[in-house]
């Protein structure tokens, strides 16, 4: 099982090189995809109709918890997560988080929540994780099983700036991971391209390409469409599949789960 977190600043390009991975992905790996952003856009860069969030799953684990007695809770948000939230799309699953944990009461729902996730993660070979923008998902621990951190970024100081507080972050808190790469994204005619690769070298980051401004992302954007209608005959799309077998391989046969 590969772990790939998506992160970066506000607006990057983090859902649209997610969606697209996962589109490639997902031909030679039983995939999950997974929207970790509360502000909840991966399914329709997707194309898929998501159904429940797992933040209303646990709402409804919070008030019916105590009516349950004996049954075991831990099978109950299994099959509840299984029965309502997970979507199944053509070639992978998709599981949108929605709110984010509140203060409070909610513990044990959340610690029994992730016991649950771990356990479902392993019936993949792929999980793709598209994050919220900036570093709250460090301290709600969205991506402390991720193997590898993907931070998107601009031509623009912020952008690298916040990669550069994504690094630091990552090895502060000792996150397992084995990797962090960088993508630059949205590069318009190769301006800025030389900060990006400097930058990269200095952090001793590597990084797997700087993507291009994309005008067909734009006409697909204006009229609403799924970005994985991509042509993906076209350069952008042809660099985002070398990023995914850079991390993932080939594959090797697809098992139906
Ligand atoms: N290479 C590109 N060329 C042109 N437009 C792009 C490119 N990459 C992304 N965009 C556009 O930029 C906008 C932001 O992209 P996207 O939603 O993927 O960013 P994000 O990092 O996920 O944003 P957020 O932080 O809001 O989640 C979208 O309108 C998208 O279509
Ligand atoms: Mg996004």
């Amino acid at each position: 099982m590969v772990v790939i977190a998506v992160t970066g600043k506000g607006g990057t390009g983090k859902t649209v090189v997610s969606a697209l991975l996962i589109h490639f992905l997902s031909r030679n790996h039983n995939l999950l995809a997974v929207d970790a952003d509360p502000d909840s856009n991966l399914p329709e860069a997707l194309g898929v109709k998501p159904r429940k969030t797992l933040g209303e799953i646990r709402e409804v684990f919070q008030v019916s918890r105590d009516e349950m007695g004996t049954m075991n809770k831990e099978q109950w948000l299994e099959g509840k997560i299984y029965a309502e939230a997970i979507t199944e799309a053509d070639n992978f699953d998709l599981l949108v988080m929605g709110r984010p944990e509140g203060e409070g009461c909610y513990c044990f729902a959340n610690s029994l929540l992730r016991g649950v996730l771990r356990k479902l993660m392993r019936h993949y070979d792929v999980i793709i994780i598209d994050t919220e923008a900036g570093l709250e998902h460090f301290s709600r621990g969205t991506i402390s099983g991720a193997d590898y951190i993907i931070v998107v970024t601009d031509m623009s100081k912020k952008g690298l700036s916040t990669a550069k507080r994504i690094k630091e972050l990552s090895s502060e808190l000792k996150l397992n991971f084995k990797q962090i790469f960088l993508v630059g994204n949205r590069i318009m005619n190769g301006m800025g391209e030389d900060i990006i690769k400097e930058f990269a070298d200095e952090e001793g980051i590597e990084l797997l390409d700087v993507l291009p401004y994309d005008e067909e992302i734009v006409k697909l954007d204006i009229k609403g469409e799924p970005i994985v209608l991509m042509d993906e005959n076209s350069d952008y799309a042809e660099r985002v599949k070398k990023i995914a077998t850079r991390l993932v391989g080939d594959g090797n046969g697809k098992n139906e789960h």
